[in-house]
């Protein structure tokens, strides 16, 4: 959520840094601007919009040559986005400029400070606080003014500072936000996310909560939160994270969906070894043992909670461990009843999500173990958890999640195939054939792409012109739909609502229609009747149905018109071939409305506020 850069070297600053917020662009695409220091004054340039709007103002207004700066790319939370809100802010005095991620929760009442201290403010963020308490703080030492304006300070940050007094660094300091520190022989870089860091720098460090860096061209210089020098250790930076080209597609979702078979085989591949799965060694590995967990809690994010409401129904049924599924929002203040013997399980795409951020904190405080899948290998939940179950699907540009997803499916079900052994509960045989489907499943996901692609392009003209869709299903089939009505709403903009399908009847069958859309996810053959039935009861009410369902029962549902079917595979499987149906209803809706659908309205890829 926003993207920070920032560049200090021998080059001229700004091209570095336009091309650092085309990397970051998907993080937040409401405004964005850069500030550089250069013959002793910051110059900033800022405007709403996308980054294309900052560089037609770049170059009709550039300026002046230097080698220093920080930029910024905005998703709004606190006043509108617009210039004037845009980032970088200066403090009163022009000497500090300071590009922000996160939120600062006491911002109202440092701000009523300030002013009654004879500082003004012209903005609405919580952001332009910032800058000004760097000024007030200022007595000869920049180190520690930030480190007295972080106490100052409640909420989230990601802080990078230019300071006109110094032309040798830029500085910057975190708390719950991330932010890494890039160097590479003779420039220092910082950014909010290691993809921006790739083609410039070739080791990377994350700061810890509350640290701060001094980034020079000749190295970086850390301390505390107090301002005593403390030291860091860098890493090599992997370059498989350098895969980030449209490749000859026309929009990154297309990209990454049709990436699905990669990213699913890429992740079960170091969780199996000669068809033996190796979950356990991870566990060990870690100094997890989970002989003694008798509850699961499973806690995430959007489509990263759908993953988990899958989890929830394989690893109940095969294993027989009792799992609840929190959104994370929800679970770390509904005070959940956690012990040593619950195995939180945190799932998350970027490893950064605020939310699912605390729920794990929160889990490691109540003593719970704590397990997360995660895509980004050195976002901070991947850091802080116990144990970490790493999806392998590369860079995810769309907004819109599809390989992550899927990979994260593909984790889940080989949990729930490792307690059940761990467990004893379901016969040796029946668990091997299990694993069996699950190496296959990366050919049935190309399988399904390659069967139903021109099917969704026709289908997904069914949704437009329509304000409203229902998604239904039960069991599997609900958890599957719950994601496809989060695809489709997210990037076509379509009020979209899932429902479990014998739930409707108690309330919101009043909303069906002639001609409302009901998308039927029937491809549970254990509860298929009971779901048919329900999408008899919304064709008797004029609804038009596209119904999702496996290829085997193409036969029985000859009566239904618009039909997808996916190919057939183990029940508990079947999610991931739902999901590529949902993502390519999803595209073609979003395309054929003429939507951005890699930076839909209002989103951001990753979530880094509460
Ligand atoms: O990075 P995370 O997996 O933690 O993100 C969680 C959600 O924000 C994310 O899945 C979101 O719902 C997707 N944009 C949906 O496509």
């Amino acid at each position: 959520m926003c993207g920070i850069i920032g560049y200090i070297g021998n080059k001229l600053a700004v091209p570095y840094l336009l091309k650092g917020l085309h990397d970051l662009e998907y993080r937040g695409y409401d405004s964005a601007g850069i500030a550089v220091l250069a013959d002793n004054e910051i110059e900033v340039r800022k405007t709403e919009g996308r980054l294309s709007a900052l560089e037609k103002l770049m170059d009709k207004k550039p300026t002046k040559n230097a080698t220093i700066g920080i930029g910024h790319t905005r998703w709004a939370t606190h006043g509108k986005a617009d210039s004037l809100n845009a980032h970088p802010h200066l403090s009163e005095n022009k000497r500090f400029a300071v590009v922000h991620n996160g939120i600062i929760e006491n911002h109202a009442s440092l701000q009523k400070m300030l002013e009654r201290e004879g500082y003004h403010f012209i903005g609405q963020t919580d952001t332009q606080i910032i800058p000004t308490l760097l000024e007030r703080n200022y007595n000869g030492d920049v180190i520690n003014a930030i480190s007295d304006t972080i106490k100052m300070l409640d909420g989230s940050f990601a802080l990078a500072i230019l300071f006109v007094g110094d032309t040798e660094n830029i500085y910057c300091t975190c708390r719950s936000s991330p932010l890494i520190v890039g160097i590479s022989k003779g420039s220092g870089h910082i950014a909010s996310d290691e993809t921006a860091l790739v083609r410039v720098a070739s080791q990377s460090v994350r700061l810890g909560k509350d640290e701060i860096a001094k980034v020079s061209r000749d190295g970086v210089s850390f301390f505390d939160e107090n301002g005593k020098p403390v030291k860091k250790a860098f890493k090599k930076i992997e370059r498989s994270t350098l895969d980030i080209q449209k490749n000859g597609y026309e929009h990154f979702m297309l990209k990454e969906i049709y990436e699905q078979p990669k990213a699913i085989k890429d992740t079960i591949r170091p969780l199996i070894e000669n068809g033996k799965l190796r979950i356990g060694e991870y566990f060990r590995e870690s100094g997890m043992d989970t002989g003694s967990i008798n509850r699961i809690c499973i806690t995430a994010c959007g489509s990263a909670y759908h993953t988990g409401l899958v989890g929830k129904h394989v690893i109940e049924r095969l294993a027989k461990v009792p799992v609840e599924c929190d959104i994370a929002s929800e679970f770390r203040y509904r005070q959940p009843l956690l012990d040593e013997n619950t195995l939180v399980i945190v799932i998350s795409q970027s490893g950064e999500t605020a939310d699912s951020l605390a729920a794990l904190r929160l889990a490691k405080d109540k003593k719970a173990k704590t397990l997360s899948v995660v895509n980004v290998p050195s976002s901070a939940i991947a850091e802080e958890s116990d144990c970490v179950l790493y999806t392998r699907a590369g860079p995810e540009i769309a907004v819109a999640t599809t390989k992550a997803y899927s990979a994260q499916l593909s984790v889940l079900y080989l949990l729930a195939v490792h307690f059940a052994f761990e467990k004893k509960t379901e016969k040796k045989e029946e668990l091997d054939a299990l694993l069996g489907h699950i190496i296959n499943l990366p050919g049935l996901v190309e399988k399904t792409l390659k069967k139903t692609a021109e099917i969704c392009k026709e289908y997904s003209k069914i949704f437009i012109g329509s304000e409203h869709a229902y998604f239904i299903g039960r069991s599997l089939d609900y958890a599957s739909a719950c994601e496809a009505a989060l695809k489709i709403k997210e990037i076509s903009y379509i009020h979209c609502e899932a429902y479990a399908a014998g739930e409707l009847k108690h309330g919101t069958i009043s909303l069906i229609e002639k001609d409302t859309v009901v998308v039927a996810h029937a491809c549970c053959k254990s509860i298929l009747k009971k779901t048919l039935s329900n999408v008899m009861e919304v064709i008797a009410r004029g609804a038009k149905v596209i119904l999702i369902a496996c290829e085997s029962d193409r036969e029985i549902l000859s009566e239904f018109d618009n039909c997808i079917f996916v190919p057939d595979t183990s029940e508990y499987l079947l999610p991931s071939l739902e999901a590529v149906v949902s993502q390519l209803l999803s595209y073609y809706t979003a395309k054929g409305l003429g939507n951005d659908i890699d930076k839909p309205r209002n989103l951001a890829k990753s979530v880094t506020v509460e």
